[in-house]
């Protein structure tokens, strides 16, 4: 008798998968290394995603950063790391800003550009979970946003904010960004889509909430003081004009972007999916939705 295929495969085993996308299928052309839990695709539609997403949360956000580094930067000569930094959009967007101060990218795949950038930019591709090349106190200023699709939260703690804070310089600050993976104002549909994305990140170990146990991993370093929080409500849908819309487009372009993950753990077809996510599009202008997205950010005042 042949292997019999699950409910849920037999319905989705003849869907076309994302092309390029990284996992589970493997083969993007952006990336290389093996050693990584990162489950979103790595292609180049969720490059121009993360460009878009980029230029609506600066102009939610009012800006790029929340740390009391403007002025230093605008003097120069302040060397500044972004983490994970994907397309790369937010390093050569402060990079034109603060033309006389240097910026680097660092991420494990190669979304950012290869060929092209300005003077006072450069990337380097690198997995944060094998450890950073660079110097002890070298950094004045660290970023990293939406990484905790990548990291268990004994990597968080044990590898990553290490890592970082080895590297960020006596006296410079570290800036961290995470979103809530539970959406706020929900309805029935919404729930049962954050509650799907919170099962895909505890099958690996992730929490889709770690923007909440952030300032007390940098506690327990004894190595920041200054730990401050800035909380950012993003609208999703036309309830709240232009930028609703276009923050609605980008979280359902990100649902789609993992629906394999989300089928597995709802144990629903691609189509109940699809069917679950315009009904969503239509829920959160009844109900108001919001995506909630945190930035803890902090001081390096001791010698290790
Ligand atoms: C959701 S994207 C965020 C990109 C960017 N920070 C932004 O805000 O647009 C996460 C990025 O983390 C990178 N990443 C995941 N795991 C990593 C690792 N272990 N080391 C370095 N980069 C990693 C991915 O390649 C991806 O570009």
């Amino acid at each position: 008798m042949g292997h019999r295929l699950s409910k849920q495969n037999e319905k989705n085993h003849q869907l076309p998968a994302r092309k390029g996308s990284l996992k589970p299928e493997n083969g993007s052309k952006y990336v290389d290394c093996t050693n990584h839990n990162y489950f979103e695709p790595l292609d180049d539609e969720e490059l121009h995603r993360l460009q878009a997403q980029h230029f609506l949360l600066r102009l939610i956000q009012h800006g790029n950063f929340n740390v009391p580094l403007k002025k230093t930067l605008s003097l120069g000569n302040t060397k500044v790391l972004d983490v994970g930094c994907g397309s790369g959009t937010w390093i050569l967007d402060m990079a034109t800003d603060y033309p006389q101060s240097s910026f680097t990218g660092l991420d494990m795949s190669t979304l950012f550009p290869t060929q092209i950038r300005p003077v006072n930019v450069s990337f380097i591709q690198q997995n944060v979970l094998e450890g950073l090349a660079a110097s002890d106190n070298t950094f004045d200023f660290i970023h990293q946003r939406f990484l905790s699709g990548s990291f268990t939260t004994s990597q968080w703690e044990k590898i990553v904010i290490p890592e970082l804070t080895r590297v960020v310089k006596h006296e410079g600050w570290i800036e961290l960004v995470e979103n809530d993976a539970m959406l706020e104002n929900v309805g029935t549909v919404g729930k049962r889509l954050c509650d799907g994305l919170i099962q895909v990140f505890q099958k690996r170990n992730m929490d889709g909430m770690i923007a909440k146990r952030l300032p007390s991993i940098l506690e327990s370093t004894n190595m920041y003081s200054e730990i401050s929080k800035v909380e950012t409500e993003v609208p999703l849908g036309k309830w709240a004009g232009d930028i609703g819309l276009l923050a609605l487009k980008d979280m359902t372009a990100f649902f789609s972007a993992i629906k394999h993950q989300m089928v597995e753990e709802m144990q629903i077809s691609f189509s109940e999916f699809d069917g679950l996510l315009a009904e969503f599009t239509q829920e959160v202008e009844e109900f108001k939705t919001i995506r909630r997205i945190h930035c803890i950010y902090a001081k390096k005042s001791h010698v290790a």
